[in-house]
This record gives C-alpha cells, structure tokens and sequence, in this order.
C-alpha cells in the first residue's frame, strides 16, 4: 500500500532531460554517491587496489568488474548485505599499455577471470538518509568474493551428475569452478540471490575439435565449432586448460544456469539449479503462488529466444528457511507461446496499433519437463533441462525480441519483461513479425506485461499486452499505455525491471539507440498514468546502467554503473570516461536517495 507516504501511481520527482555528460545525473532535490567500485576491499585485509600491478590474489578480495545485478537484503533498518554480480570484463580498460587480449600475461587473464563472479558486502546506512556505505567497523563475517577462477559450487537437480555434466576434473558431474558472465538476478523471499549465467559461450575454444554429434549443441548455445579460436577469443585456455573444448567437451554445459547463493551462509558453495533450465539466462524472479509453490520467471537474451517459468514442487514456508532453500532443486519447467488477438494483416511492422486498439492477446506455458519426466519427444528430462532451447524449439515456443529482465509485481501479480531489441526482426530469413514482437528492426525494444489467468502463478494460460513499445514518444511507432506521448521520457533499450512498493515499474536501459546516455526511468503501471515514463537518473559515458534496486522503505535507489568508457577505440590509458573519480573509467554501484530523506517516488 502507502509506504512512506508514496501515492500509488505518483511519481513526483521532475524528469531529467536525456544528455551525454560524463556524470552520474539524477533529479532536483536528489542526491547520489558511490558506494563500491571496482578494486575496492571485499574480503577484509584485500590488498589496496594498484592499477598496473594486479595480481588474482587481490582480485579474488576486492570488488569485482562490470557490475550487473544488485540486491539489499535488509539485516536491519540501518544494515544489509549488498550482493551485486560481475558479469564480464573490459581488458582494453583495465591494464594499462594494453594492445590486444592476445598479448594479456597468464597472470592478467587470471585476473580478469578473478574479476568475474559475484560480491557479498555488508553495507550500513550513513546517518538517517537513504545513503549507504560499505560497513568498515565490524567483523564483516558475510563478505565474500565468489569468482570465476577458483569458488567451487554444487550443481543440484535431475540434470546434476548426468553423462554432459561430467568432466575430468568432476567425474561424477555435481561440482563446477566458478559461475561466468552472471547478468541479472532476483532476491528470492527466503533472503538467497538468484544469479543468471548469460553469455558463457565466449569463454571457450577448441569447438572445432569436439565430436560431430555435439556440434549443434554448442552452435545453438553460440560456440563457435568452425574454427579453435572464435574471433575476438579472450583464449582463457591459457590460464585454465578446461576453457579448451577440444580437451574438455563437456565444460561448457556446466555453464548457463541458475546460480542461488545464501549471502547469510558464507562457507555454503553456491549451487546451480539444473532444474530451472540452461540457456542464456538474463535472471530470474520468484513470486510465491496462491497455492503455496514458488514461481521463478525468466528470460533467455538472444535474438528470437523464449520465455520461460519454473514452479518448484515444494511449497513455501514462511518459517523454515532450511526447506525453503531446496525449493528450487525440483519442479516444473514451462516455456511460452504467444498468440496474437488481431488480424495478422494488421500487424505490419511499422509499430502501427491494430484496430481493436492494443499489441495484446492470450498465451499458453508448454510443459517440457516436470521432476524427472520430460514432456518433449525425443529428449530425456537430463537432455530437456542441460539443452532446453533445443526443447524450445522442438515444441514451438514464441521467438521473442531478446527477453531480458522479467519479473512479477509483488503488488498485481502481473509479470514484466524487457524486450531489449532486435534488430533481425523480419530482416532477410529471419523470423518475421508477431503481435508480441510487432517492429521490424526492432531497436528500441518493448515492454512486455503478462497476466496470468486467474492470478494463478502455476497455471498455463495467460493474457498479455505491451504497455510501453520504446523509442522516440515523438515517433509514430512508439506507444506509452495510451498516456499523452508529449510528456513522457524518451527511452530505448530496456534491460532491467523493478518495482517501488507502490508497485510503480522501474526500467534500465543498455544501448541506447537515440545517442544518448543510457538511464534509470520509471512509469506507473497501472490506472490511468498508465505509461507516464519519466526519466529519473543518467549514467556516465559508455555505460549501461543495471541493478536497479529499490529498498523495502522507497528511500533508496541502487544502480550498477556498468562498463563506463567502453567506446570504441578507448584504454585505461586513453579513456573515454574518467567516472567516478577523474582519473580513468571504474565500474561501480552507486545509490541515490531524496536529500529530504522521504521516499523516492513520492
Ligand atoms: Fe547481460 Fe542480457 O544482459
Ligand atoms: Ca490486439
Ligand atoms: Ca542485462
Ligand atoms: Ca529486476
């Protein structure tokens, strides 16, 4: 309801104008600062950061590269644990004198696999504000770096142990090194992390060498099996030879999936949850269904990939964390088809809305697979959930515009999920519009909200329409909920989605494809402001702003400042963005709050 004095669907603060500056921008009558930046002190005794003499050693304790996800489990009013994922690394901006990833030492690739992962710190509120810092004055026992080079984590689920899971390393397929390129993420209501494991497929060679039957596999997955080195390879083989496929064919499929970490439980490996499914997973999100079982909704980022949900067969149980933690090791897993309601003729790939006046219709979640029985012909449960878009494609799911974030309102129930873009929509061969993906070339994205019929968050049918179809509100191809068009934000690309507790709609943005910085904006969802999008915060040049994270009393926002500087052509030595300190580019996660003190949206 009205926490904090925050007025469903009002959102007070004025816009900020779209800009280029090499800054952090947000409202009037707001402030902002960084809390944790790449290199600083995770673990405590982290050597202090020395640019051009990094060692794994102090990587693997300090803050790690391109911030991603962020999620404040709250410890107390004035306590919390920050967990924030590091999906990948820019070589080019983080050791001086670079000239190419070829010419990387062993030990500076062993850093930068140090520099992917995940961070655990505890941070504590600074006065009586919405601002937060790193907590320096206690013992700091939930701190902990999580990373690519050396964490060991469990895999649980049908799939864990099967013949494509085990390695040399792990004959018996139920323990991995390391998580790669976690992207988006969820806090789940039992206080764990949800981590996705996206674009793993960069991180390994040798493709060319594995055995012809696995060929498809991988280029479904986007390894490359035509030559050992994909172009651009960062070649990490030469640091750990299981990046080899060539001598390692099954590594890759120990990537690709759901991570859960309890940041309470400091010495418990993180686990990868085979039951949810493997692809090129943006996050995941749970909501806790009337009937009791936990419901995670999640989106596979590629161009023409799906939609997918997972219904645990356990129930929820609001006192027993212990159960609560298994709940995502068994279930049921959906994949989403998605049907039009107006004439395919009127669907013309201008952006146009149809007569009946909406992008809308119904839909259907396909079961593939449910504990250990898979519902697609052909495949075993192991094979449906370590190849599930393989599984998608057999059983005809709904080619999406790249589905990243999706998440459900806590408040309606209603899911949202950013389409980012497609700019291969009804382009040469490729697939050609839908309803749901109604652009061609799309390359300012949509939004896209899902209503489950009957709130039943373990049914299989749906209605679904798309509130917000991005871009220039002054073109004819874009849409904001019916609201006047002349007095919304611009906006293009949306990645990440969140909510206040009022159940307003928070969406971030990566690629821009207006020329302008990338941003924070959020809009009411529902009534008649319905599309009011404002844009609430900029970020530096060459960034992408992730994260973001509203706290449970609206009084702080969170975003992850991710890759400032990444321009083409630009070093840690020529950098095209000096944030946050005026000396070269730094990832970091930064929270802005209302100098009042008052809730943010309010
Ligand atoms: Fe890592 Fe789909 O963004
Ligand atoms: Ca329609
Ligand atoms: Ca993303
Ligand atoms: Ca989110």
């Amino acid at each position: 309801g009205n926490h904090g004095g925050v007025k469903a669907g009002k959102l007070t603060f004025k816009a900020i104008p779209p800009n280029q500056l090499d800054t952090l921008i947000v409202p009037n009558g707001y402030d902002s600062s960084v809390v944790i930046r790449w290199g600083d002190e995770v673990v405590p005794g982290a050597p202090d950061f020395d640019l051009g003499r990094q060692t794994a050693k102090a990587q693997s304790k300090q803050f790690g590269y391109n911030n991603d996800f962020v999620g404040v489990i709250p410890i107390s009013d004035d306590r919390a644990l920050l967990v924030v994922n590091h999906e990948y690394t820019n070589e080019e901006l983080m050791f001086p004198g670079f000239t190419s990833l070829d010419a990387l030492t062993v030990e500076q690739i062993k850093v930068a696999i140090a520099a992917h992962g995940l961070s655990v710190v505890e941070i504590e509120r600074v006065g009586r504000t919405g601002e937060w810092k790193p907590a320096r004055s206690k013992r700091l026992r939930y701190n902990r770096r999580i990373t690519a080079l050396e964490t060991p984590f469990k895999l649980t689920g049908p799939a864990a142990g099967t013949p494509a899971l085990r390695t040399v390393a792990d004959p018996k397929g139920y323990t991995v090194i390391g998580t790669l390129n976690n992207c988006a993420g969820g806090v789940t209501p039992w206080g764990t992390v949800l981590s996705g494991e996206e674009n793993f497929n960069q991180y390994f060679v040798g493709g060319d060498a594995v055995p012809e039957a696995d060929k498809a596999k991988l280029n479904r997955y986007g390894i490359t099996t035509t030559a050992r080195y994909p172009s651009g390879s960062r070649k990490w083989d030469r640091a750990q030879e299981r990046f080899d496929l060539a001598k390692h064919p099954n590594e890759a499929n120990r990537f690709g999936w759901i991570v859960e970490v309890d940041p309470f439980d400091p010495d418990a490996p993180p686990r990868k949850h085979t039951a949810m499914g493997r692809f090129k997973h943006e996050g995941a999100n749970v909501i806790v269904a009337k009937s009791g079982h936990v419901v995670a909704y999640m989106g596979d980022d590629e161009r023409f990939d799906y939609l997918y949900k997972f219904v645990s067969a356990g129930k929820y149980k609001k006192n027993d964390r212990r159960h609560n933690l298994t709940l995502l090791e068994s279930g049921t897993l959906y994949v989403a088809k998605v049907t039009g309601d107006s004439p395919t003729a009127e669907i013309d790939g201008t952006g146009k809305l149809p007569t009946d006046g909406a992008f809308d219709g119904t839909g259907t979640w396909i079961k593939l697979v449910s504990g250990n029985t898979s519902y697609v012909p052909g495949m075993t449960a192991a094979e449906v959930l370590t190849f599930t878009r393989l599984a998608g494609d057999k059983v005809g799911a709904t080619k999406m515009d790249r589905p990243e974030d999706v998440q459900p309102s806590l408040k309606t129930g209603k899911i949202y999920a950013a389409m980012t873009n497609n700019t291969n929509r009804g382009v040469g061969s490729n697939p050609g519009v839908d309803e749901a993906n109604p652009r061609v070339a799309n390359k300012h994205g949509h939004i896209f909200e899902l209503v489950e019929n009957g709130n039943d968050h373990t049914g299989t049918s749906f209605t679904w329409s798309l509130p917000i179809v991005c871009g220039d509100p002054a073109a004819a191809d874009t849409y904001f909920g019916g609201y006047d068009k002349t007095k919304v934000s611009p906006i293009s690309c949306p990645d990440n989605v969140a909510f206040d507790s009022a159940g307003n709609l928070w969406i971030s943005t990566d690629g821009n494809a207006l020329g302008t910085n990338d941003g924070l904006f959020a809009t009411p969802i529902e009534g008649s402001e319905r599309g009011a999008l404002k844009q609430f915060l900029t970020v530096p040049r060459g960034a992408e702003t992730c994260g973001p994270f509203i706290t449970g009393d609206d009084r702080s926002v969170f975003v992850a400042v991710q890759h400032p500087g990444e321009i083409s052509g630009a070093t840690v030595d020529k950098p095209a963005s000096t944030w946050p300190d005026g000396d070269y580019a730094k990832p970091g996660v930064v929270v802005t709050w209302r100098l009042d003190g008052g809730p943010v949206a309010s």
